[in-house]
């Protein structure tokens, strides 16, 4: 077996705060190696990166994301009980609850409700002096999801479920305050999303049939049984936050098309494989989630390795999408590189690789893909505003990251798009 390298310090977890998305790669350059040993919250962590490790994340049933993260983010992202936390044929079962709703048909609604959206709001932004993008943005997904997911939503609850969703995915990667608020915002969101579904089982509450609330709140998991009502707000909750969550991803568009204005020429009524081109490259180029944790089930080796079993890995997903042997220039914005993509599942993963029914990779990728796709031609086809100066600069310390400003626009205006 050969021996991995091991990064110097007693505990890394303070230099992990500090490089944050950069903390793997530089330890790489650091030790040569893509296997490294480092210490985090005083725990040894073995981390990998590339398509190998990726199939070996995605693929191999003798890992588990169970104790795999710390306890402060999990418990705002997916959480005790999530699909995540399950393995094998209980997680298959779970995870086909979800892909029931990622038909093309189910996917187009959820599209043309964030469109209604785009229409409402572009003319409101217009009678605004300055609009910050990136919270307006996460207001405009959290009501189109809620809504696609048979919860309309007013004014007053949209306000607040934004700020719950918002606040879980800032705080998800930090310790501290920043952390504390999500938690408790969380607590809310919770309490809400488990009244929607005993309200749906006792049938006081209307949800139309096939939609996401209504699917949770009947699905029977292997024991054929309903899930505990805290469970189906917690999957519920995942659904919702997570979509909210593709506002990051527009303001990076928004971000690609201001750095590469060329961009902007080009995606105006370009075809649909053109504009899937930019919707990836801004997937693989722009930081979002850095890496993913898993405990070793048994004993195993790998590529000469021994990993003795309840060993902790982490796959830095942000490396492999930057990773220099599979990407030509990584650190240019190229979108014309996946004309020669060859569509790989472990070579490209900003949402996880293998398949979305059988692994863990994310169940809303789809959904991301096609969001983001619709949003690419509002951006360039169904508005025109201008960027004021502002700090634009993106803080790789921070996970999940967004530009200083959060990207400021003003003058928008209205214009015909071919979305419409
Ligand atoms: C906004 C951009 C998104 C990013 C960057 C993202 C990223 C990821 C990643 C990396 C994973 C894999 C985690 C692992 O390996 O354990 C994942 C899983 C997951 N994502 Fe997403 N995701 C996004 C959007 C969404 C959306 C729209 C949904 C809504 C359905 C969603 C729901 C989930 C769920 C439920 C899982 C757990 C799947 C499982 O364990 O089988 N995500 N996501």
């Amino acid at each position: 077996m050969s021996s991995i390298p091991r990064d110097a310090p007693f505990d890394s977890t303070l230099d992990l705060l500090a490089d944050g998305y950069d903390f793997m790669a530089k330890r790489r350059r650091q030790l040569h190696s893509d296997i490294f040993t480092t210490r985090l919250l005083l725990q040894d962590v073995v981390c990998l990166v590339g398509p190998e490790a990726a199939r070996l994340f995605y693929e191999d049933d003798r890992i588990t994301r169970r104790g795999a993260m710390p306890i402060t983010t999990l418990t705002l992202l997916q959480d005790f009980g999530s699909v995540q936390m399950l393995d094998g044929a209980a997680h298959r079962c779970r995870k086909a609850m979800f892909m029931s709703l990622m038909s093309p048909d189910g996917i187009q609604r959820l599209v043309d409700i964030a469109a209604d959206r785009w229409r409402e709001r572009i003319p409101v932004w217009a009678g605004r002096d300055r609009v910050t993008l990136f919270p307006a943005l996460q207001g405009l997904y959290c009501r189109a999801v809620c809504d696609w997911a048979g919860l309309p939503l007013d004014d007053d609850e949209a306000r607040q479920r934004t700020r719950e969703f918002a606040a879980m995915i800032e705080g998800a990667g930090s310790i501290g305050p920043r952390n504390w608020r999500g938690q408790v915002l969380r607590w809310r969101s919770e309490r809400w999303a488990r009244d929607v579904i005993e309200q749906i089982r006792d049938g006081s509450r209307p949800a139309p049939e096939g939609s996401a609330v209504h699917v949770f709140a009947t699905h029977r998991d292997l024991d054929d049984r309903l899930l505990d009502p805290k469970i189906a707000a917690v999957e519920l909750i995942n659904l919702l936050r997570a979509t909210t969550a593709v506002a990051r991803f527009v303001t990076f568009e928004a971000l690609a098309l201001h750095d590469h204005p060329e961009w902007r020429e080009r995606l105006r009524g370009a075809a649909d494989d053109e504009i899937e081109r930019f919707v990836q490259e801004v997937r693989r180029f722009y930081p979002f989630f850095p890496f993913i944790g898993e405990r070793v089930l048994v004993d195993l080796e790998w590529q000469g390795h021994h990993f003795a079993e309840g060993a902790w890995l982490a796959l830095d997903l942000d490396g492999t999408d930057h990773d220099a042997r599979l990407w030509d220039d990584p650190e240019s914005f190229r979108p014309e590189r996946f004309l020669t993509w060859d569509r790989s599942l472990f070579n490209f993963v900003p949402q996880g690789g293998d398949n979305h029914y059988r692994s863990h990779r994310c169940p809303g990728e789809w959904i991301t893909i096609a969001l983001m796709k619709d949003a690419a031609r509002w951006l360039t086809a169904g508005m025109t505003y201008s960027t004021p100066p502002q700090d634009l600069s993106i803080d790789r310390m921070r996970m999940p990251t967004i530009p200083h400003s959060r990207f400021v626009i003003d003058h928008v205006r209205r214009i015909d798009a071919p979305a419409d």
